[in-house]
């Protein structure tokens, strides 16, 4: 059964390319090529920019180590996984170079860049400075931050407006996930989390997505949380004795409400933003439903149903994580098989996942809303919130 479903799956990947080559030849006489893509947005979409700010500052950092990279790179490229993230796998069906991350050795951002940085809010510090929460980012790399990064970056991939509209509207452009670690930082200085809260980093992400756009931007993808009442960390930090605050799958159901309402509110703000600027295709990236859906089955999408909730890289515990014996630390080490894994270090996805997840916001197999290639075909479907809420 669970190799029936991983050949399928792979069969469905193989495919993947053709269908997307298809898709432009239907859709698209001439076709509308992407030649470069532009990311924001903190671990789970970092490609190397806090291992390098951290280098100088912190004495050992767990993604500077093996088994981080271990699946595909052979070794950590400061991305927080086993291998590839969701953007990589979109950036290879475009035929794009895996996309540098701002602060490493390439320099050439011809194909477009990547400011995202493990730990990045989509507040502002000051925002949680006034609201006496300490407990924040290492580094001074908020969405605004990282904005004024593209701004000054600018003067090298395009030189006047025209211009600059016109190099980016052949870009992709994501931004986020952003708002999972400003949630972390407002629970964990003890402070209820206020609808205002979210209100506000949904007023962020959405400001941001409006910056591109004026940029020129035509190809945005926002992604939303990802269930976090199912993440291992939250799991482990929030455990309850009180079973009626678990779901069926075992998951916290208050973390995952609160990841429902952030989406809710933003593909309300997806929305709003296709109407302001009826030119651009702003599409949600769902990590929400798919997480649920490799849970709910795992076999189905090749996972192993007695590691649903645990952890591939940690040191033992109820969900095999531990905070302070974490993934890239000495002593620690990951299972034999992360593909079968559903969760690589507590916090974020395998490869495997990743991969599963980038086919779904390309295509919609796994019943995402609004997938990529189906916005660049012009036939952008409004309906898209009604499988996340
Ligand atoms: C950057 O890369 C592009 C394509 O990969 C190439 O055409 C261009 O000449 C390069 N620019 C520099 C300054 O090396
Ligand atoms: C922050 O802490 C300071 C000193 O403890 C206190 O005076 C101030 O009222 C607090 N501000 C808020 C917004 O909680
Ligand atoms: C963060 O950097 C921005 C510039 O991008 C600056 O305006 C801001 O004051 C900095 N914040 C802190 C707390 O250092
Ligand atoms: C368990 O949680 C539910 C819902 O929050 C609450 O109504 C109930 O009183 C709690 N039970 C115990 C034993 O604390
Ligand atoms: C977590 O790891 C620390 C350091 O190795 C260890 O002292 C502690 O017992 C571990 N906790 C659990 C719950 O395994």
């Amino acid at each position: 059964m669970g190799h029936d479903s991983a050949l399928r799956h792979t069969a469905f990947l193989l495919l993947v390319p053709l269908l997307v080559s298809v898709y432009y030849a239907q859709a698209n006489p001439g076709p509308r090529l992407i030649h470069s893509i532009f990311s924001f947005g903190n671990s789970y979409a970092d490609t190397g920019n806090f291992v390098k700010l951290a280098a100088p500052v912190f004495p050992v950092i767990p993604f500077s180590n093996l088994p981080y990279g271990e699946t595909f790179f052979g070794h950590p490229t400061g991305r927080a996984s086993n291998g590839r993230i969701v953007m990589d796998f979109i950036a290879e069906e475009f035929g794009l170079p895996l996309v540098p991350p701002i602060l490493g050795e390439e320099n050439n951002f011809t194909h477009g860049v990547n400011f995202a940085v493990v730990g990045a809010t989509a507040l502002d510090l000051a925002y949680f400075h006034e609201k006496n929460i300490t407990s924040v980012p290492p580094f001074n790399s908020s969405l605004s931050v990282q904005l004024d990064w593209f701004q000054n970056l600018k003067p090298t991939l395009c030189s006047t407006p025209q211009g600059c509209r016109d190099f980016f509207r052949g870009s992709l452009f994501f931004m986020g996930e952003f708002g999972g670690n400003d949630y972390t930082f407002i629970m964990a200085a003890g402070k209820t989390l206020r609808l205002v809260y979210v209100q506000d980093v949904i007023q962020a992400i959405s400001e941001g997505v409006e910056q591109v756009v004026k940029e020129g931007g035509r190809y945005v993808v926002v992604p939303g949380q990802p269930p976090m009442g199912c993440i291992p960390i939250i799991l482990t930090l929030y455990a309850s004795t009180n079973k009626t605050h678990y779901d069926r799958r075992g998951c916290l159901i208050k973390y995952n409400a609160l990841a429902r309402y952030h989406n809710r509110l933003l593909v309300g703000a997806v929305y709003r933003l296709r109407i302001k600027y009826p030119a651009a295709k702003i599409v949600y990236g769902d990590y929400y439903t798919p997480v649920i859906e490799f849970l709910n089955e795992p076999a189905r999408y090749g996972f192993s149903a007695s590691s649903r909730l645990h952890v591939c890289c940690g040191a033992g515990g109820p969900y095999n994580y531990n905070m302070t014996a974490a993934c890239g630390l000495p002593g620690v080490s990951a299972c034999d098989n992360p593909a079968t894994h559903i969760n690589w270090d507590g916090i974020h996805l395998t490869e495997s996942a990743y991969r599963l997840i980038a086919t779904g916001w390309l295509l919609g197999p796994l019943r995402t809303p609004a997938p990529i290639l189906k916005a660049m075909s012009g036939s952008l479907d409004l309906k898209t919130s009604s499988s996340i809420l």
